[in-house]
């Protein structure tokens, strides 16, 4: 079966294919196999085993061709992307499964991409695989590994998970971003609204929906130069306008996810597109059987499952057809089938659902669960986290879940948080792994309520004798507990 996730054009790839894609492709296809065979035969015999002689030669003549035909070479990989000098790759099903469990075997070390400038001898690619193999399984180990390649002369150099982006996204934001992200934040509550409203009204639809690209253009342009300026957007709660801010919480995530795993700018437009209207259905849902409290009795849960089949002919009512609104379709009818294909509507044996789907339902899971709903309560982020990581393999799509966690931590960005010297902070930036719980905090307000412009804290910061100086005791609500924190640094809306 062919992966569709792999026909997603990416840059000039609608063009039909020059013949330098075709000659990365060609390479690209040869160096993927060599790359796992010694991968996965070091993991199974000694570097000095007979066994590695041939594919450690074959590893070398397809560097050597690499870096002939394109210069030096820069591997980069995303969940179910993959690149080589920038170029997305549109493998066959062979090399993109190899490829897929590579990735994930390298992403377990914290490696998101693999650079080569000059020919490597059989003996350092030896000791590549012996350096590799004892890698710690964590986010920094592609650094690590990146000093003992350079100590020891080897010419490859591993780059962190992030596509692309490098460790910008860990970096402060400032004040101006986030005022502008909130900003295009309370413009698209307000035009998904009217979009609502106005469903009847065709040239309306098409007028609102212009604007509310124009909204989600910026929101990309923003994370792209800074994720964790729009991920505190995501925090902002409303009870009243519940769905509403929803849908923009889950375009917003999933534009961080999928950021994260290295899709186009115009991919990350059209993801968001399907987050603003995957679930317009539910609008024709009664409320009180869409928030009813307790046991849905078996006629409201059949009308509860019939909204995804509602948001698509919504959708085609609203705009018509067009092949640029087939994503929107087909996110809008698989949003509630599981990765395992289970959920609804009944999905047929194998259906494998779009990578959209796959981005968009863990944003959507993780924002509802956080949320307070008229017919739930909230738990905190970190307990959704948790549910999030049971659920996968069965709901969610376990790559992304992992790459989820990791770019949003226990207590993602724009949560604010009580210390355990009951000062009060902001989240800046969340806590990387294996401290997911240990983020980078601003301290807003001081153990005696008195509001300061503090510092900030690494709550991953150790004393000598090993126990952590401060810890977060407690997820804090800004709103309820009336503390004087800035409304732009915060998600309090
Ligand atoms: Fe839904």
């Amino acid at each position: 079966m062919v992966n569709d996730d792999r026909l997603v054009p990416a840059g000039d790839s609608n063009l039909p294919l020059a013949p330098a894609r075709r000659r990365v492709e060609k390479f690209a296809t040869g160096f993927i196999k060599a790359l796992f065979r010694i991968l996965k035969i070091a993991r199974l015999h000694d570097v000095n085993n007979k066994a590695l002689v041939h594919p450690i030669q074959d590893f070398v003549s397809k560097v050597e061709d690499g870096l002939r035909i394109l210069g030096p070479i820069n591997f980069k990989w995303g969940i179910d992307i993959f690149k080589v000098n920038d170029i997305r790759l549109r493998l066959d099903d062979d090399s993109f499964n190899l490829a897929r469990l590579m990735a994930d075997n390298l992403r377990e070390r914290g490696i998101g991409s693999l650079y080569l400038s000059r020919n490597i001898e059989g003996e350092q690619v030896k000791d590549f695989l012996k350096m590799y193999l004892t890698a710690p399984h964590n986010r920094e180990a592609y650094d690590l590994l990146n000093r003992e390649l350079d100590k020891a002369g080897i010419p490859i150099r591993t780059g962190p998970l992030s596509m692309g982006t490098g460790e910008g996204g860990y970096e402060m934001v400032d004040v101006d971003r986030r005022v502008h992200a909130l900003i295009l934040y309370g413009r698209m509550v307000a035009l998904m609204k009217r979009v609502v409203a106005g469903m009847e009204d065709k040239s309306e639809v098409k007028i609102l929906s212009r604007r509310l690209q124009r909204c989600t253009q910026g929101l990309v342009d923003l994370c792209e130069a800074e994720a964790h300026s729009i991920i505190g957007l995501a925090q902002i709660k409303d009870y009243d306008d519940y769905e509403y801010h929803h849908v923009i919480n889950v375009a917003v995530l999933s534009i961080v996810l999928g950021r994260e795993i290295g899709l186009e700018r115009t991919e990350l437009n059209e993801l968001a597109s399907c987050a603003l209207f995957y679930d317009i259905g539910t609008f024709k849902i009664p409320n009180d059987v869409l928030y009813k409290r307790g046991k849905l009795s078996e006629d409201e849960w059949n009308v509860i499952k019939r909204h995804p089949m509602l948001t698509v002919s919504t959708i085609l009512k609203m705009q018509g057809f067009a092949p640029s609104i087939l994503k929107r379709l087909i996110v809008g009818f698989e949003h509630h089938i599981g990765y395992d294909g289970s959920g609804y509507p009944t999905a047929l044996k194998g259906w494998k659902t779009d990578l959209y789907t796959r981005i968009l339902s863990i944003a959507d899971a993780f924002d509802a669960m956080t949320s307070r709903r008229p017919n739930r309560e909230p738990i905190p982020p970190d307990q959704a986290m948790r549910k999030l990581e049971e659920r996968s393999g069965k709901l969610y799509d376990p790559a992304l879940v992992k790459v989820f966690i990791n770019c949003m931590g226990l207590f993602p960005a724009g949560s604010v948080v009580q210390l355990s010297d009951d000062t009060f902070g902001v989240v800046i930036l969340p806590g990387k792994a294996p401290d997911f719980d240990r983020p980078k905090v601003k301290i807003l307000v001081q153990s005696s309520g008195k509001p300061v412009n503090g510092a900030v804290i690494d709550l991953a910061e150790k004393n000598s004798n090993g126990t952590y100086k401060i810890s977060v005791k407690r997820l804090a609500d800004p709103v309820a507990e009336k503390l004087p924190v800035p409304r732009y640094l915060v998600g309090v809306h």
